[in-house]
């Protein structure tokens, strides 16, 4: 019988990832995490300390990474299980002076709080819905810094309970077709609403998620920017017709009835601004170092995609539900984007799930548009 390799490698790592909790095909997580925090360092300028917290670090292969390729000049690595604190310590010895803890990272949080400890990047990989998390995890971003934020509570974020989302999010989640999309949508609702409520605006960089897991990460900043609380809104889609729309909370009796005079189900209140800043996404993509490289091939398709798809329209539709209204097999994604493009609207695949596009045309146009192929 083979035995066990003992050790992983990532990117610049090489570590144990011991017995406990480790997914290898979470890597194109941790490669834009890396990328992240090599861009925040360019942004605060050589020479500044960039400080790191890992809050659910697991055998440690972000922390090692976040010091070899991102040169990360503090590191505060922690897990809630004491059982892995050897390991990660082993793991992290590499980097020389590693703060490595194992509490739980609420009370970490607020030790934080407490000191005015403050990162340049907190990367809180999360099981569950990690809300109650994110005003601590705000106040220990410095302004300018990252929050990069996963959770993995698919049944209540895509609206498969909604009781639960009213209890984890404080907002109405509905079933529909663009759930990966709906999920991080609600959970960007929720940092901004927490961000805002501490005075402070954020500015999404990236999102996406593999269905199982759903990954945001914020630029913190020191105030909102005019007119961000206009980006909460609803959304709400027709059953009867496949339509979505959404509309602003501050104008939210305009959403009304759908035009083909049913009720659409309504989800939020969830960001409806940008998912991506496409020129950070662009960057992210140079910065890999001549020699070492660091993205692998699945990670650099999903950078490449989520930067040609800023998110906006916020409402995005799904071919096969589209095909569900027409009665007949799908049209060709790229000939239906084209019709719409040709007709003068805005249309453009979703970044974000498969077979899902986005445009400012009306719901009619589309269909019009899908039925003339
Ligand atoms: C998704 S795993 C982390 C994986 C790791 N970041 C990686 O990339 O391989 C989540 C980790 O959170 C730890 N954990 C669970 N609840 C926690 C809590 N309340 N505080 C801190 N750590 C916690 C678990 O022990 C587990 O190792
Ligand atoms: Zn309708």
């Amino acid at each position: 019988m083979q035995a066990k390799p003992t050790h992983y490698c990532e990117g610049q790592a090489r570590l144990d990832p011991g017995p406990g909790f480790f997914r290898p095909d979470s890597r194109p997580a941790r490669d834009c995490g890396v990328l992240l925090l090599r861009w925040l360092a360019q942004q605060k300028g050589a020479a500044k300390p960039l400080v790191v917290l890992d809050g659910l670090a697991g055998c440690g292969i972000r922390s090692l990474r976040y010091g070899l390729e991102a040169h990360a000049t503090e590191i505060w690595a922690n897990d809630a299980d004491p059982d892995r604190l050897p390991l990660l310590q082993g793991n992290l010895s590499a980097l020389g002076g590693a703060h490595c803890s194992a509490i739980t990272i609420q009370k970490l949080l607020a030790q934080c709080a407490a000191i005015e400890q403050r990162f340049d990047f907190v990367d809180l990989d999360a099981f569950g819905a990690p809300m109650a998390l994110v005003p601590w995890a705000l106040e220990a971003v410095r302004f300018g810094g990252v929050l990069y934020l996963a959770s993995t509570d698919g049944r209540s974020f895509t609206g498969h309970d909604r009781t639960a989302a009213l209890r984890r999010l404080g907002a109405a989640a509905r079933a529909q077709p663009c759930s990966w999309e709906l999920a991080l949508r609600l959970q960007l609702g929720a940092i901004a609403r927490s961000a805002w409520s501490l005075g402070r605006g954020i500015r999404p960089l990236l999102s996406f998620s593999d269905g199982r897991t759903f990954r945001t990460a914020v630029q913190v900043l020191r105030s909102p920017a005019p007119a961000e609380e206009q980006l909460l809104g609803l959304q709400g889609y027709c059953h009867s017709c496949g339509s979505h729309r959404g509309v602003s909370l501050l104008r939210w009796r305009e959403l009304g009835a759908c035009s083909c005079g049913a009720e659409p189900v309504m989800s939020g209140p969830l960001w409806r601004g940008p998912l991506q800043e496409v020129a950070v996404l662009a960057q992210l993509l140079e910065m890999e170092e001549p020699g070492s490289p660091l993205l692998a091939p699945a990670s650099r398709r999903l950078l490449q995609r989520l930067q040609a798809d800023n998110g906006l329209p916020a409402e995005a539709s799904d071919l096969a539900d589209l095909a569900r209204q027409l009665q007949g097999g799908p049209p060709k994604l790229k000939d239906l984007l084209c019709r719409l493009q040709q007709g003068g609207w805005c249309a453009q695949t979703s970044g974000i799930a498969p077979e899902q596009f986005r445009t400012d045309a009306p719901w009619a146009e589309v269909l019009a548009a899908a039925k003339a192929g």
